[in-house]
């Protein structure tokens, strides 16, 4: 899993470099440089020029964080939000590479499989959910999903959202269920606090300016959760949804999947009556094929991860 999803952050980048623009609201990148943004360090040089948001820097997000501009994939702790600290312990941390935790008091996801008693991992029907979008290939999910009336549910960053504002949008106006993926994807238990809320608060921030959704749910990055993380969540009113059932599209990417091994093991899957929560991504346009494929054999119609829960707002704003 460690290793799995450190491939999902990298292809995301390296999809969205690659991405071809069709879709009316898919305009090419005006090449404005953009001192803002920090480097994926981990990756080596970044094209910096590629994250240039096109989403509007509200007054309202003005008057409460003092910028003027959309942050980079590290977003700053904002001390206007009065964000209560009190009772959340500053540790241990502990990164994604290593997993070196050591207390499994933690009750860390991504390192012990430990589900908190809030969290959502399964559920009573067939759903897909897709992370790291939007990108230029959600359209395309978007426009089959729209036609054949299903919905899906989305975990969407924050950074993508501002990049593109108009997919979010169209995911929004198509009624699909929306939350959040955090801001800039990072392993959430190697951070402080403070850089925790701000990676949440930020992902709040964009979805709110751009679509006027306030997210009740949040998936983290790499399955990436602990007690420590769950508690700043659950102040901010963020309820975690992980998975149960991995399509590991991200390996469609080095071919070491194929899609007929996808499709073999949802039929599987559906042929079983095996219910739970499909873990895709709509980040590159192979998986963005695998997950119209899978709609066709899942086709769940309109239940979405707000069914897992018999929540009947999938959002609060
Ligand atoms: C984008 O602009 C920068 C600075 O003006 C320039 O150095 C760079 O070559 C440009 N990139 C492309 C792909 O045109
Ligand atoms: C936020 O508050 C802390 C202490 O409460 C202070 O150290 C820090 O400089 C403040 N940051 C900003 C940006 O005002
Ligand atoms: C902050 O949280 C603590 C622990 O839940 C609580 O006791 C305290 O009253 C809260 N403080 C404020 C200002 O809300
Ligand atoms: C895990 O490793 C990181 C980086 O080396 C370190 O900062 C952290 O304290 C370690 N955590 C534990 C629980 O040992
Ligand atoms: C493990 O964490 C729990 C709370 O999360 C704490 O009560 C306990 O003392 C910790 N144990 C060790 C050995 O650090
Ligand atoms: C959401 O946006 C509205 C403006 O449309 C703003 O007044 C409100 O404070 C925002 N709330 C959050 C949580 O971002
Ligand atoms: C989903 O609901 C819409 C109306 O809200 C309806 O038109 C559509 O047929 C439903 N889709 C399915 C597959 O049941
Ligand atoms: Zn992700």
């Amino acid at each position: 899993m460690k290793i799995s999803a450190l491939a999902v952050l990298f292809t995301t980048f390296f999809s969205l470099s690659m991405a071809a623009f069709h879709a009316p609201w898919s305009r090419p990148f005006t090449n404005t440089s953009n001192t803002i943004f920090d480097s994926l360090s981990c990756f080596g040089p970044v094209q910096k020029d590629f994250y240039y948001p096109r989403a509007n820097f509200p007054k309202w997000l003005s008057d409460i964080t003092g910028l003027h501009r959309w942050p980079g994939l590290s977003p700053p702790y904002v001390n206007g939000t009065n964000f209560n600290f009190s009772g959340i312990p500053e540790g241990p941390l502990y990164t994604q590479q290593s997993c070196n935790v050591t207390n499994h008091s933690l009750c860390s996801f991504d390192c012990d499989l430990c589900v908190g008693p809030k969290d959502i991992r399964h559920c009573n029907h067939l759903i897909q959910t897709f992370d790291d979008g939007p990108t230029p290939d959600t359209p395309t999910l978007l426009h089959h999903l729209h036609r054949t009336r299903n919905k899906a549910s989305f975990f969407v960053l924050g950074i993508q959202v501002v990049v593109y504002p108009d997919v979010f949008r169209a995911m929004h106006n198509e009624g699909h269920f929306l939350a959040s993926h955090t801001y800039g994807h990072k392993h959430l238990p190697s951070l402080p606090n403070r850089d925790i809320v701000a990676q949440l608060q930020w992902a709040t921030w964009a979805m709110n300016a751009t679509a006027g959704v306030i997210p009740k749910y949040f998936r983290p990055p790499f399955g990436g959760v602990d007690n420590r993380v769950r508690m700043i969540a659950e102040r901010l009113g963020l309820t975690v949804i992980v998975w149960d059932l991995d399509t590991n599209d991200w390996k469609l990417t080095d071919a070491s999947r194929t899609l007929d091994d996808i499709y073999d093991q949802i039929h599987a899957w559906k042929t079983s009556n095996i219910h739970g929560i499909l873990l895709e991504h709509d980040n590159t346009m192979i998986s963005v094929d695998a997950g119209i494929e899978i709609s066709n054999i899942v086709g769940n119609g309109n239940i979405t991860a707000a069914n897992c829960k018999d929540d009947s707002a999938a959002w609060y704003g």
